[in-house]
């Protein structure tokens, strides 16, 4: 397991977002010489949707759709059409915009009920993930987000799914207060079992967690996001206002 990480900081949320498509469509290229296909999963909250609709307009012709598979790290039980559905707003933004052939598509079934959805999706990644066994990893690159508690795809602090060592896929029930409750998500050696993981992280909010988790400060484990490495290694994509809590968007240097 490579440890490394690396900081990449940009003045805002929308060049964050044109550095990490260009980096996926230089990964997908690379995939796709090698592999002839590019498996990348999406995150889910606020955060990537600039990045998925940088990828369906200003970098659209410049991605190889038909080669690349789009799973999930994790998803709410909830239909694709609820405005909560992670899957419903990549296909808002981005999906419904580019030619992505629908067998590339590798959604959670959010609508069954949890473990049947759960159940789904692992016999998917794996199904599609032992037909091209002679790889090191799983994911070519994984997208995930952080929580201001730490959380990343649904893997909250504390809860036992932290310790799942046999299941790719786990359903939780989220903290109280946070909905919608239940969830599907890849579990930690799941996650890490990718080539490559990107965190995009945008806002003020998320800049105490940011630098507890990189500069790797006392109990920086009790973050879930702080546990996630990939064989080639992790990159955090940070905007200014995830980082310095001196910088004002409002008026930018
Ligand atoms: C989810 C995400 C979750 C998200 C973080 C950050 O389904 O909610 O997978 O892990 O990435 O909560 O969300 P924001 O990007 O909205 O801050």
């Amino acid at each position: 397991m490579n440890d490394s990480r690396s900081l990449r900081i940009f003045q805002d949320l929308r060049l964050l977002s044109c550095a990490v498509a260009e980096e996926i469509i230089k990964l997908a290229g690379l995939a796709i010489n090698d592999m002839g296909f590019f498996s990348i999963g999406l995150s889910g909250g606020r955060t990537p949707i600039t990045l998925l609709g940088l990828l369906a307009t200003t970098y659209s012709n410049l991605v190889p759709w038909s080669k690349i598979h789009f799973f999930w790290g994790d998803e709410r039980c909830v239909p694709p059409d609820h405005p909560e559905s992670n899957f419903g707003t990549a296909l808002q933004t981005l999906i419904s915009k580019v030619p992505i052939p629908s067998q590339n598509i590798h959604r959670i079934f959010g609508e069954l009920e949890p473990s049947k959805a759960a159940d789904a999706y692992e016999k998917d990644l794996r199904d599609f993930f032992f037909s091209n066994s002679e790889r090191s990893y799983l994911l070519d690159l994984i997208l995930l987000g952080i929580g201001r508690d730490g959380h990343t795809a649904s893997l909250f602090p504390g809860d036992s799914v932290l310790q799942e060592q046999e299941r790719w896929v786990a359903v939780v029930s989220a903290p109280s207060g946070v909905t919608p409750q239940w969830r599907i998500t890849l579990t930690l050696p799941t996650i890490n079992a990718a080539s490559r993981a990107f965190f995009l992280v945008s806002g003020k909010e998320k800049q105490p967690l940011v630098h507890y988790i990189l500069e790797r400060r006392p109990n920086a484990s009790s973050f879930p996001a702080a546990l996630v490495a990939a064989k080639n290694g992790v990159t955090w994509f940070v905007d200014q206002a995830a980082w310095d809590s001196a910088f004002d968007p409002e008026n930018p240097s």
